[in-house]
């Protein structure tokens, strides 16, 4: 089984995505260190990869298993469900300034939570899309149940 975790940059994905593989036993997988290891990008700018979602998918594809895929892109992987995280826009903005990001980038982000990108793709995408929002606090036995 494959679980895709989407979402803007610093809406919890991460810390979401490795909780969630750890109470379902899932193997956790990084799309910005998998993209790294297998050259998935195609170039570097500002620090960031540029990854190509076409051969990004043919990559995630290869994958044999139960997999928890944390990053934006992942919801371009068909997936037995794909959980989108939001967040609150005052308490996105406030970790996102955590991580020093420009004014810019974070105003970037915030309009990309704002007009819900990542849903919006998702849900052309997937069968089973899951919303949480991460500023108002889950219950991982909730969301674990609801996949089992
Ligand atoms: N449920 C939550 N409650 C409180 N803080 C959270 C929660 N989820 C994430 N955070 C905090 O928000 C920041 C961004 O989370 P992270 O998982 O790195 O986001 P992403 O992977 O989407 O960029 C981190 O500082 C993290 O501790
Ligand atoms: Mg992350």
């Amino acid at each position: 089984m494959k679980i895709v975790v989407s979402g803007t940059p610093g809406t919890g994905k991460s810390k979401f995505s490795k909780k969630l593989a750890k109470e379902l036993k899932f193997k956790y997988l990084d799309i910005k260190t998998f993209s790294r290891k297998n050259k998935i990008y195609d170039k570097i700018e500002k620090n960031c990869l540029i990854i190509d979602e076409k051969k990004l998918v043919k990559e995630l594809k290869k994958l044999k298993g139960n997999y928890v895929i944390d990053g934006h892109l992942s919801h371009y992987l068909k997936a037995d469900y794909c959980v989108v995280c939001k967040c609150d826009l005052k308490v996105l903005k406030k970790r996102l300034e955590k991580r020093k990001y420009s004014k810019q980038k974070i105003k970037d982000n915030l309009d990309a939570e704002i007009f819900d990108v990542c849903f919006i793709d998702a849900k052309k995408i997937q069968k089973n899309v899951l919303v949480l929002d991460t500023s108002k606090g889950y219950k991982m036995e909730g969301i674990v149940r609801l996949i089992k």
